[in-house]
C-alpha cells in the first residue's frame, strides 16, 4: 500500500431533518450569507422557503441561476457580491454545480485579480471563505471534497481547481431532498458515482486490498439502488444509500494507498466543455468504450476481478469474465435510460481531434493513467461512441 495522508475536515450532517441545526453552525462564521442556487428547483420543492424561515435572523444575499456545468461568469458575479457585501459564509444549495461555483467564489473573494487566474495557478489561492452545503443530488461528492470544476465559456475550457482550502465546512445530506430529482439526474448522478469509483479502482493496487473491497461495495450499492431510485423516487433506503455512496465515492477514501491519473473524466470534461451536456450522460457513453479499448493482457486480471466481485461472474476464461462484466455495466447504463452514443446527444466527429488534444493537455491521462492514452487513442475511443 502506498503512503497516504487522509484528512477530510467536512462535518457531514446526514439524514432527515438535519437542516434544522444549520443556522446554529453558521452563526459561528457571522450573519452575512451568500445563498448560491441553481435554476429554480429549490423554489419548486419548498427548500427555499424552508431556508428563508430558518435563516430569518441572518442577512441573506442571493446568487441564483447557477447553471449545470457552472460558468466562470457566474463565479465572477458571486465574487463581486462577496467583496462588496463582505460576506461571512457561502451557502450552496443544490448539486455539484452550485457547490463548485461556491468553492471557486470562496477563494476568489480573497483574490484581487480575475477568478480564472486561480484555476490556472493554484498557488494564487491563499484563503477562502467558509462554505456550507445543502445537498440535493447524489453525484459528484463535491459535498465532502476539495475540488471544483468550472467552465470558461470564452475559452471552452472546463478545468478543476483543487486545494484543501475548498473543503466545505459543513454539508447537510438529507436523502428526502433527492425525492424530487428528475429521472435523468438520478441516472446521470448514479453513473457519475460509479465512474468516480472506476477511476480509482482501475489503477495499480500494490497491496491496497482494503481500498478495492470498499470500492466494490460502493459499486454494488449503486448498481443495486440506482434502478430502485428510478422506479421509486421516494424510496428512502435507496436514496440514502446513493447519497452516502456519492459522498464516499469521491472523498479520497477510495483512493488511499493507490493513485494514478483518471481516464474517462478528462475525456468527458471535454464533451461537456464543448457541448454543455450533462456530465453523467457523457460518462455513460464513454465508459463502456474506454473499458473495451483498454482491456488487454495487462489489465484483464483487474477487469475479471471486477466482474467476479461486483457481478458474481466466474470462470476460467479471464477475457470472457472481463467482457461479461463490461456487458453488465453497459446494460445497467442503458437500463437507467441513458444514451449510449454521442449522436444521441447531438455530438458529431468535428471536434474529436481538438477535444482529444485538450484532454491530453489538461490532465495526466497520457502519462499517469492506468492505461495511458495518447491523443490518437482518445480519438479512437470517441469514434467507438459515434
Ligand atoms: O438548477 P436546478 O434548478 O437546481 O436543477 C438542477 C440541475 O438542473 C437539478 N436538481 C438538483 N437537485 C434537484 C434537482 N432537480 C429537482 N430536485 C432536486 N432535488 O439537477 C440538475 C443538475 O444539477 P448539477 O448540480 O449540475 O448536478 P451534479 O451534482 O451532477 O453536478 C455536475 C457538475 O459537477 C462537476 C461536473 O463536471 C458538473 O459540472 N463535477 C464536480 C466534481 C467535484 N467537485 O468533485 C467531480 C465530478 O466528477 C464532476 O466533474
Ligand atoms: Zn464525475
Amino acid at each position: 500500500m502506498n503512503n497516504f495522508n487522509f484528512c477530510v475536515p467536512t462535518d457531514i450532517r446526514f439524514g432527515k431533518g438535519q437542516i434544522e441545526g444549520l443556522p446554529a453552525e453558521l452563526t459561528k462564521y457571522g450573519k452575512k450569507i451568500l445563498l448560491v442556487y441553481g435554476g429554480g428547483s429549490i423554489k419548486r420543492t419548498g427548500l427555499y422557503d424552508k431556508l428563508m424561515e430558518l435563516f430569518k435572523d441572518f442577512e441573506i444575499f442571493e446568487l441564483p441561476g447557477i447553471e449545470p456545468n457552472p460558468k466562470l461568469s457566474s463565479v465572477r458575479r458571486g465574487t463581486e457580491i462577496c467583496k462588496k457585501e463582505k460576506i461571512d459564509v457561502i451557502l450552496a444549495v443544490g448539486g455539484g454545480s452550485c457547490i463548485d461555483a461556491s468553492k471557486h467564489i470562496a477563494c476568489s473573494a480573497w483574490y484581487d485579480g480575475d477568478p480564472w487566474d486561480l484555476v490556472l495557478d493554484r498557488s494564487k489561492v491563499t484563503k477562502a471563505l467558509p462554505i456550507a452545503v445543502v445537498l440535493t443530488i447524489s453525484a459528484t461528492g463535491s459535498e465532502m471534497n476539495s475540488g471544483a470544476v468550472i467552465s470558461n465559456e470564452e475559452t471552452k475550457e472546463k478545468l478543476e481547481i483543487n486545494t484543501p482550502l475548498l473543503y466545505p465546512s459543513i454539508s447537510v445530506c438529507d436523502p428526502t431532498y433527492l425525492f424530487t430529482l428528475p429521472e435523468k439526474q438520478t441516472a446521470a448522478g448514479t453513473v457519475d458515482i460509479i465512474s468516480h469509483v472506476f477511476e480509482q479502482y482501475f489503477q495499480p493496487n500494490d497491496g491496497a486490498y482494503i481500498t478495492d473491497r470498499l470500492s466494490e461495495s460502493v459499486l454494488k450499492t449503486c448498481f443495486h439502488y440506482g434502478r430502485i431510485a428510478l422506479e421509486e423516487p421516494e424510496n428512502y433506503e435507496a436514496r440514502s444509500n446513493l447519497m452516502w455512496a456519492s459522498t464516499i465515492g469521491l472523498n479520497h477514501l477510495l483512493t488511499v494507498g493507490k493513485g494514478g491519473a483518471w481516464s474517462v473524466h478528462p475525456m468527458e470534461h471535454e464533451l461537456s466543455a464543448y457541448y454543455d451536456i450533462t456530465h453523467g450522460v457523457g460518462l455513460a457513453i464513454l465508459t463502456p468504450a474506454w473499458m473495451r479499448y483498454v482491456l488487454c493482457d495487462r489489465t484483464v486480471d483487474r477487469f475479471a476481478m471486477y466482474a467476479e466481485n461486483v457481478w458474481g461472474i466466474t470462470g476460467d476464461d479471464k477475457y470472457a469474465a472481463a467482457n461479461a462484466g463490461l456487458a453488465r455495466t453497459e446494460e445497467f447504463f442503458k437500463s437507467m435510460g441513458l444514451p449510449a452514443k454521442l449522436s444521441e446527444v447531438g455530438i458529431g466527429s468535428e471536434k474529436f481531434e481538438e477535444m482529444a488534444e485538450e484532454a491530453v493537455r489538461t490532465s495526466g491521462v497520457a502519462s499517469r493513467a492506468y492505461y495511458p492514452l495518447q491523443k490518437e487513442d482518445i480519438v479512437k475511443i470517441f469514434e467507438m461512441c459515434e
